[in-house]
């Protein structure tokens, strides 16, 4: 069975620049850069302008992890999309990124999935795609964690909570097959569907007759409740802790790892604070966690894929490094993985 490793990374982040005074000023929010800095260590995150969504994000970024990897858009097998903010409800955006790369102009009709775990998305698909490459489906699978999160936050007092967290970006990565020995060693993932409605945004419910109310012109209508997401903080932060310490502790006593042992941790972006913790309960030490929520907000299933690509071009991330992984998000889902870079 060959072994699953990430061949290259790619990211991609929109120009526009929104500070926390920027929601304050531009948007008219009742909020400080003080209350967002301290609660959640975010400085500022960027916006897609109009007319960029998902899949145009998604495949930027899939450009660069294919170009790094060192392969041809010919040899991938497989793509695999993670987001929480597809272009549509249907069909996924995995298959307008495969569009967009020209695959199917060339008769590269590769399989497309989407997965919809939210900030956990990317793990998700990791451990997909990996499992994929092991079996010897493929050899290279395209991985992506895209989100469009600025069109569809209230950007008003009323959703503040919400909308100071997110921002828009994407990253990706290539999992390649090898006989060397390298890559994903461990991963688990885990849900608690009880908590489906602590952070949702359900726009509509299927199980109403039609699915939306209309008004006599049959448009449809959707109220606030439904349209915009709503979250319980102080229960999201609590799970969070608890199940991407578990989770990152089975990975490591399955591995028999110490987490001493861990080079880097690449753990979701959704609160500074939430990471702090999980990092001094481990005690790890400050030169071996890389985040970059301050500059990018929570792009949800971007984070990771976005951290491995900036860290790789920092110098951060280095061929032969331990890396531990750990995410947390809505459904409840969570996973975490271990890999040798
Ligand atoms: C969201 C979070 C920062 C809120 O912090 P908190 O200390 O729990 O704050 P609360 O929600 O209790 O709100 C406290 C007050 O701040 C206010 N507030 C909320 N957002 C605000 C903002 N952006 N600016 C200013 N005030 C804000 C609230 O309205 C509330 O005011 P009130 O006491 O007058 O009602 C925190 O709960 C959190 O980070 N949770 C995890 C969320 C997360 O990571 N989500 C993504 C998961 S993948």
């Amino acid at each position: 069975m060959p072994n699953a490793y990430i061949s290259g990374t790619g990211f991609f982040v929109p120009d526009n620049v929104v500070t926390n005074d920027d929601l304050r000023d531009v948007y008219g929010i009742e909020t400080s850069d003080e209350w967002i800095r301290k609660r959640t260590g975010i400085a500022e995150r960027r916006f897609a302008p109009q007319g960029m969504g998902t899949a145009d994000m998604g495949a930027k970024a899939a450009e660069m992890a294919i170009e790094a990897a060192g392969i041809d858009k010919k040899d991938l097998g497989m793509i695999i999309l993670a987001t929480l903010s597809p272009d549509h409800v249907f069909p996924g955006s995995g298959v307008l990124v495969q569009r967009q790369l020209g695959m199917a102009d060339t008769g590269n009709f590769v399989p497309c999935l989407d997965v919809r775990n939210q900030c956990s998305g990317f793990l998700y698909a990791l451990g997909t795609a990996a499992s994929m490459v092991q079996s010897g489906n493929t050899n290279h699978v395209l991985v992506i964690g895209s989100e469009t999160h600025s069109h569809a936050l209230d950007l008003s007092s009323r959703g503040r909570t919400v909308a100071s967290l997110f921002g828009d970006g994407a990253g990706a990565v290539v999992v390649s097959a090898t006989e060397e020995d390298r890559g994903l060693r461990n991963y688990t993932l885990g849900a608690d569907g009880r908590f489906a409605e602590t952070l949702w945004q359900p726009m509509w419910d299927i199980r109403n007759f039609p699915f939306l109310p209309q008004d006599e012109d049959g448009n449809g209508i959707v109220a606030p409740e439904m349209m915009w997401a709503s979250m319980d903080g102080r229960q999201v932060f609590r799970n969070a802790v608890e199940k991407m310490i578990t989770s990152l502790m089975k990975v490591c006593w399955e591995e028999k790892v110490d987490t001493k042992d861990i080079d880097l941790f690449l753990f979701h972006q959704a609160n500074l604070r939430i990471n702090e913790y999980v990092q001094k309960q481990l005690n790890i030490p400050d030169d071996k966690v890389f985040n970059n929520i301050m500059r990018y907000g929570n792009t949800t299933a971007g984070t990771i894929p976005i951290l491995m690509a900036e860290a790789e071009r920092e110098g951060i991330l280095k061929p032969g490094m331990k890396v531990g992984l750990a995410a947390f998000g809505s459904g409840f889902t969570w996973g975490a993985a271990l890999l040798d870079w």
